[in-house]
């Protein structure tokens, strides 16, 4: 698979249960500056999912996230296609973040990246504040970890959240987007989907919005 970026190689030789720890870490670390924006400002990784039967999952039906318990800054995975599908409450500190980083960026603008015509805008989302992402990278198909914290010491001082993968040091921001000089060509590919209300979004169908 190649080089393991330094950044990450403790994590990567760690047994499970250590990276569920490292997680737990960077998520307690991640509340900790989040509590700063607001009260009630708990991240919770990933909640359960409400899925169709594992008959109609594996023919590729859409399936349902129910974000009503998703709190803002966390980060719900549902899985799509046997694809891990992220959902991520993106809160007004992180969605003021992205315009700051277009700089850094290969492609800002999502000219060149996979999503749905209505996800192609400044958040690559239909709701400012829920990115809807496949969670594979871009460049040999990891998984990348969600780094939501600011500035963290293994990431530097410019890190404004996003998610960072352990393979080769790929890194994204928080709507998905490839940083340049790192090996992934590409955004984060967003798939199809609709809001059947406030509370449930449809994963991998637009009913036509497309
Ligand atoms: S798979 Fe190589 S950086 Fe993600």
């Amino acid at each position: 698979m190649g080089r393991i970026h330094p950044a990450y190689r403790g994590q990567q030789v760690m047994s499970a249960q250590g990276v569920d720890r490292k997680r737990r870490r960077v998520l307690v670390a991640a509340t900790s500056v989040m509590g700063a924006v607001g009260a009630g400002y708990v991240a919770v990784p990933f909640l359960a999912s409400m899925n169709p039967s594992a008959k109609a999952k594996a023919a590729g039906a859409p399936v349902e996230a129910d974000i009503s318990k998703l709190e803002p800054g966390a980060l719900l995975r549902v899985k799509w296609r046997g694809k891990p599908v992220w959902v991520v409450n993106r809160t007004p500190e992180m969605l003021a973040a992205l315009p700051t980083l277009d700089s850094q960026l290969l492609d800002p603008a999502s000219e060149a990246s996979k999503q749905p015509p209505y996800c192609k805008n400044p958040q690559r989302s239909i709701k400012p504040e829920h990115l809807v992402a496949i969670g594979i990278c871009t460049h040999l198909g990891c998984a990348p970890t969600y780094r939501p914290d600011f500035a963290p010491a293994d990431l530097g001082a410019e890190w404004k959240g996003g998610f960072f993968c352990p393979c080769h040091g790929s890194r994204f921001d928080l709507a998905g987007r490839v940083y340049k000089g790192v090996p992934a060509p590409a955004n984060l590919e967003i798939p199809k989907y609709v809001y059947l209300s406030d509370k449930v979004i449809l994963v991998g169908e637009d009913k036509g919005a497309a």
